[in-house]
């Protein structure tokens, strides 16, 4: 089995700063609110770029802060619920885009686990001598899908995109990983695609109506994050003998402060150990660990050999964690 290292991470936000007080301008909704509430201050929301666009941008960060040539790159997987186009995939656009001819390319659909779960296939398909050089991409334009008039959740999220490069190696790099789903509570968190219309489609079938925009049981979602990062953390430990005292930072799912609160103290860990840039960006589902590694490697708050846990949960339900040795 080969080994598999992170060798290089990358991220792009939108420039547009949505604060909010700008918010509070669209919907019913106040700063002291949002913020109490959840741990956002701000979001960059999308002025007309797709997520390929900002995938690719992305990825280019990647890959220059990687070393490589993009010709290594053989596999590029994109984690997104909000892909350009139903075909091509999100990952062909992005192939095009940064001329990786080589790569094979496809996207995964796991909502703000995509990530993670893409970290994962990687790392399965580096491990077995498929491919060597990865290139992994968690990447949304939320705003297109959210329900500007809803402010139960237009408040929660932004958009962006993040990446990383993934490539065998003499050093281990990835040291357990955690994955699961639970398809019964779906209806949690939704965004329907497009009703089936066609000239055979049945009488009861003809005016069904489906709405893109995220519909979402917040408090089902809160009690689910909470129960998965804390049995997340704790089987991602066990897996890897590691303790909590060996783990320099967890970082979980931007999704809401009060989340993270909650999952500290079940977990009997300082809320200083998870690493969050909510504040700044809100819930960029798929992108949003990434976002969170690229800006931890920017600020130096990494070094070769730290030991870092990743986790995410979100859409489907979905759930994953990795823990990496940098
Ligand atoms: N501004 C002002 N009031 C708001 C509001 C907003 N943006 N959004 C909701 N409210 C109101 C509600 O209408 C409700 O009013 P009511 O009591 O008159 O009906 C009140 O605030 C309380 O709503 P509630 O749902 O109890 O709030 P909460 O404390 O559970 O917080 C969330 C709501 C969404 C912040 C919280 O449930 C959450 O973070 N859930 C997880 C969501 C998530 O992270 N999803 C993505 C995961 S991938």
């Amino acid at each position: 089995m080969n080994k598999v290292q992170v060798i290089g991470t990358g991220s792009y936000v939108p420039p547009k700063i949505v604060n909010n007080n700008d918010l509070s301008c669209i919907v019913d909704t106040s700063d002291e609110w949002i913020s109490s509430r959840t741990g956002i201050k701000e979001r960059r929301i999308s002025e007309g770029e797709n997520t390929a666009d900002m995938a690719s941008k992305a990825a280019m960060k990647a890959i220059e802060n990687a070393n490589i040539k993009v010709e290594d790159i053989d596999l590029i997987i994109v984690g997104t619920a909000t892909p350009d186009s139903f075909i091509p995939s999100t990952a062909c656009i992005v192939q095009s885009n940064i001329k990786a001819v080589n790569a094979t390319c496809f996207d995964i659909s796991a909502a703000c686990s995509g990530f993670i779960y893409s970290l994962d296939i990687a790392t399965q398909f580096i491990r077995s001598g498929s491919c060597r050089t990865a290139l992994v991409i968690g990447a949304e334009t939320l705003s297109k899908i959210i329900n500007w008039e809803d402010r139960n959740t237009c408040v929660l999220f932004g958009d962006g995109a993040a990446a990383a490069i993934l490539k065998t190696s003499d050093i281990e790099g990835i040291l357990s990983i955690f994955r699961g789903s639970d398809g019964s509570k779906g209806k949690a968190l939704v965004s329907d695609a497009i009703p089936v219309k066609n000239p055979y489609v049945s009488k009861e079938n003809l005016d069904k109506q489906m709405d893109s925009t995220i519909k979402m049981d917040g408090r089902e979602v809160f009690k689910f994050a909470v129960k998965i990062i804390t049995q997340g953390v704790e089987k991602l430990l066990e897996d890897s003998n590691c303790s909590l005292e060996d783990i320099k930072y967890i970082v979980p799912h931007q999704a809401n402060f009060r989340i993270i609160e909650s999952a500290a103290k079940k977990l009997g860990v300082s809320e200083e150990k998870f690493y969050l840039n909510l504040d700044r960006f809100g819930n960029t589902s798929a992108a949003s660990v990434g976002i969170a590694l690229d800006d931890m490697v920017e600020q130096n708050l990494i070094q070769r050999g730290d030991k870092i846990l990743l986790i995410g949960f979100g859409g489907g339900l979905t759930y994953g964690g990795i823990i990496i040795q940098w």
